[in-house]
């Protein structure tokens, strides 16, 4: 596989060719933030938090650095006037659904984003899709998933192979940036899993 030299902040990063931008950055040592991203998940490109500003040829564009590939001599800047603009709206719409999640929180510190600019409607789900594609993915069960469009999209357990998966696995719990994933699993656990069945005690 061939190496692709391309620069990153300023910074010469030497790349494998297939590699995204953002893998490419992370081997360099330069962060750059993700929401929706998990590297043992095929990219999903849905947040956008993770945008960076690329230079080809004089021309700059911003694109999303989790799925778009490295290019020869590329130059890619991980933050700029305009990156930081668009992260601190994204995070200010996404503070409008879910206002006291952490990772949120701690973004909209560094971009200087105000939680309270839009209409809160609180859904706690941002859509990142880490959990379903998760269990999808990686755990190959399918157990939670997202049920309907547009503003009203949210996801559920599903309660008949929840009842059975879930217990002992849980995996997805900690990739959720917001509370929604444990309170939809709460949720579901108190509707819809049968009730613990206990074994008669034999007399003697
Ligand atoms: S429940 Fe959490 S992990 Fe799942 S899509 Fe919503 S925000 Fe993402
Ligand atoms: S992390 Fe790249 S779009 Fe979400």
């Amino acid at each position: 596989m061939s190496e692709i030299l391309l620069q990153i902040d300023g910074k010469q990063v030497e790349a494998r060719e297939g590699m995204t931008l953002l893998e490419a950055a992370r081997s360099a040592g330069i962060s750059i933030p993700t929401l929706c991203h998990h590297e043992k998940l095929e990219p999903f490109g849905g947040c956008r938090i993770c945008i960076v500003e690329v230079e080809v040829r004089g021309w700059t564009r911003r694109v999303v650095s989790c799925v778009y590939p490295v290019e020869k001599n590329l130059i890619v800047r991980t933050r700029s006037e305009k990156v930081d603009r668009i992260r601190k709206m994204i995070l200010e719409l996404l503070l409008a659904h879910a206002p006291d999640a952490f990772d949120l929180q701690d973004l909209a510190q560094e971009y200087g984003a105000d939680k309270n600019r839009f209409e809160k409607e609180a859904s706690f789900c941002i859509h990142c899709g880490l959990c379903v594609r998760y269990c999808a993915e990686v755990k190959k069960k399918n157990a939670v998933g997202f049920v309907d469009r547009g503003i009203r999209k949210e996801i559920s357990f599903i309660p008949e192979i929840a009842s059975k998966e879930c217990w002992n696995c849980k995996e997805c719990f900690p990739l959720c940036p917001t509370e929604a994933l444990q309170a939809a699993f709460v949720l579901t656990k108190a509707l819809s899993f049968p009730p613990l069945s206990f074994e008669p005690v034999s007399e003697e």
